[in-house]
């Protein structure tokens, strides 16, 4: 009875919902060892035509079982036919070179006269569609391991590969314990990796999850000095501590211009026009652009390109601000660190700023207009402020008492 409830309760979830099924072969050679193991995952879709000349598509997927029997195995090709359904097969081939293993060709054949699948086809003869796999350098004695889904699309068929443990050319009859690791699994992070694992084969090794950077220290300041006189006549000059932080998809990312290693070029203003200062360093490039306006400048324009090692690199730049304002002829200072949105992706952070892109003098800054973010410009007038204050109150209590004393002394005489 119990049996029997648990079979039909088997059967409505059967029908209800598809399984996807897991094909387990094992193929034996001549000697009755084991010489190529499978355990994997497929699904096909398949357009196809039916009567009325239009196009069905079904999907299907191969079965948990299936006849082995057309498959083959030698010292350097073997091959797994698989033949399943009324008259579809799922062929791979292998070959051996050296240390190493690969599939050389995936062939699906499917017979539209099977009904179960290709309902009212128009045709009722056999396609075949030949895959280019991606199974290769597999190392000889090691089984392949790739659970991510591998799709690739032929003609008006589509397959998909997942969960796919297989090993051709097995040794002495026994399935190896160590895996070959498909590039997708390792460069997925939440990949776990399985108990078999060893640390001997370089390829089954996994990529740790990726950990939170290491925090960056603050930027050293750095004095960059242009002259493009040739004469060492100096005409723009800046002197900072840059940290750029900047959003490359994920996450933001910090990088500081390391003064040592950075170059300086750039171009001088002349006649109310504009100048730039380009630092470029290892890892980042800099460019600022200023703009001289009436009688005051401004820094214009930011330009900012990170080299990352992989030979990519990010670029952000924004050419319509207005930062950094002070009087030609003087320059402008902020020793606090000053954060500034140059684009949503990029800011640029700064400490002991002090640029002067025209009318240098002498190689030296000029008079500084200090930004309001500093401690000076703020405090100086409070100071003065308050002491006015207090000097005031001073003054008034002392009066009171004063003309209070001559009051009473008036009163007693
Ligand atoms: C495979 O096919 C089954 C049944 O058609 C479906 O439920 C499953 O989502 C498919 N899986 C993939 C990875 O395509
Ligand atoms: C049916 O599919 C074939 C190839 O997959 C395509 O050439 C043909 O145009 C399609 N016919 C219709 C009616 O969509
Ligand atoms: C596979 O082939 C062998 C003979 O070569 C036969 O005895 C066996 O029944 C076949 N198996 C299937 C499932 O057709
Ligand atoms: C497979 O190996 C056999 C001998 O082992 C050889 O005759 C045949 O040409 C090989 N086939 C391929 C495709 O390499
Ligand atoms: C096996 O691969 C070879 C190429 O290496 C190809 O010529 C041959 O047709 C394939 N055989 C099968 C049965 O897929
Ligand atoms: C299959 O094709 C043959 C020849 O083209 C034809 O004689 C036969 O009736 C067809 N069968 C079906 C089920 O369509
Ligand atoms: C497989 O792993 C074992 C240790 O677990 C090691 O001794 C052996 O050399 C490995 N084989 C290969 C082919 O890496
Ligand atoms: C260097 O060249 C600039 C521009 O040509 C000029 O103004 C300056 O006087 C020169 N300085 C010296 C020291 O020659
Ligand atoms: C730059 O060089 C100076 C002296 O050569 C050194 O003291 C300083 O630590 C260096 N800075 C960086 C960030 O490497
Ligand atoms: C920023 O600089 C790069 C490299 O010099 C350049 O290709 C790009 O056009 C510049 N972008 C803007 C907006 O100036
Ligand atoms: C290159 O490296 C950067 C950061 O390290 C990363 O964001 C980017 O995706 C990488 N690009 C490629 C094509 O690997
Ligand atoms: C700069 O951007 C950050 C993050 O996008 C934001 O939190 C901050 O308020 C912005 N600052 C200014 C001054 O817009």
């Amino acid at each position: 009875m119990f049996r029997f409830s648990c079979l039909a309760l088997f059967l409505v979830l059967g029908s209800e919902i598809q399984k996807a099924y897991t094909t387990e072969v094992s193929v034996k050679d001549k000697d009755n060892k084991l010489c190529l193991y499978a355990n994997l995952m497929v699904n096909f879709t398949v357009t196809y035509e039916v009567v009325g000349k239009s196009n069905n598509t079904v999907e299907f997927q191969l079965p948990g079982v299936v006849n082995a029997n057309g498959s083959s195995c030698g010292t350097d090709n073997s091959t797994l036919k698989l033949s399943f359904g009324r008259g579809h097969s799922w062929t791979i081939n292998f070959t051996k070179e050296k240390e190493m293993y690969k599939a050389d060709d995936i062939i699906l054949t499917y017979n539209l006269s099977d009904d179960s699948i290709f309902k009212n086809a128009s045709s009722n003869g056999t396609v075949s569609v030949k895959f280019t796999p991606s199974i290769a350098n597999v190392v000889v004695d090691t089984y392949y391991s790739c659970k991510s889904q591998d799709t690739v699309e032929k003609d008006a068929v589509k397959q998909t590969l997942w969960n796919v443990a297989l090993q051709a050319f097995v040794i002495n009859g026994s399935k190896s314990e160590n895996e070959t690791v498909c590039a997708k699994d390792k460069a997925s992070t939440t990949q776990v990796p399985t108990t078999h694992v060893t640390s001997t084969t370089p390829t089954t090794t996994v990529i740790p999850p990726t950990t939170a950077p290491p925090p960056v220290p603050p930027p050293s300041t750095g004095t960059y000095k242009l002259n493009t006189a040739g004469n060492g006549t100096v005409c723009l000059l800046a002197s900072m501590g840059l940290q750029i932080s900047y959003n490359d998809s994920l996450d933001f990312q910090k990088v500081n211009l390391d003064p040592n290693k950075t170059e300086v070029t750039g171009t001088c203003g002349s006649n109310n026009s504009s100048a730039a200062l380009v630092l470029t360093s290892d890892k980042i490039a800099v460019a600022f652009t200023f703009i001289e306006e009436g009688k005051k400048f401004f820094l214009h324009a930011v330009n900012v390109t990170v080299k990352h090692i992989n030979g990519t690199s990010f670029n952000a730049a924004n050419t319509n601000l207005s930062l950094w304002q002070a009087t030609v002829g003087s320059s402008y200072m902020c020793n606090k660190e000053q954060t500034q949105n140059v684009t949503d992706t990029l800011s640029l952070y700064t400490l002991k700023l002090q640029v002067q892109p025209f009318e240098v003098k002498n190689d030296k800054f000029s008079t500084a207009h200090e930004c309001s973010l500093d401690d000076t410009s703020i405090l100086i007038p409070i100071i003065v402020g308050a002491a006015l204050a207090g000097l005031i109150f001073i003054v008034v209590i002392a009066y009171l008492i004063g003309r209070r004393r001559t009051y009473v002394g008036y009163q007693t005489l």
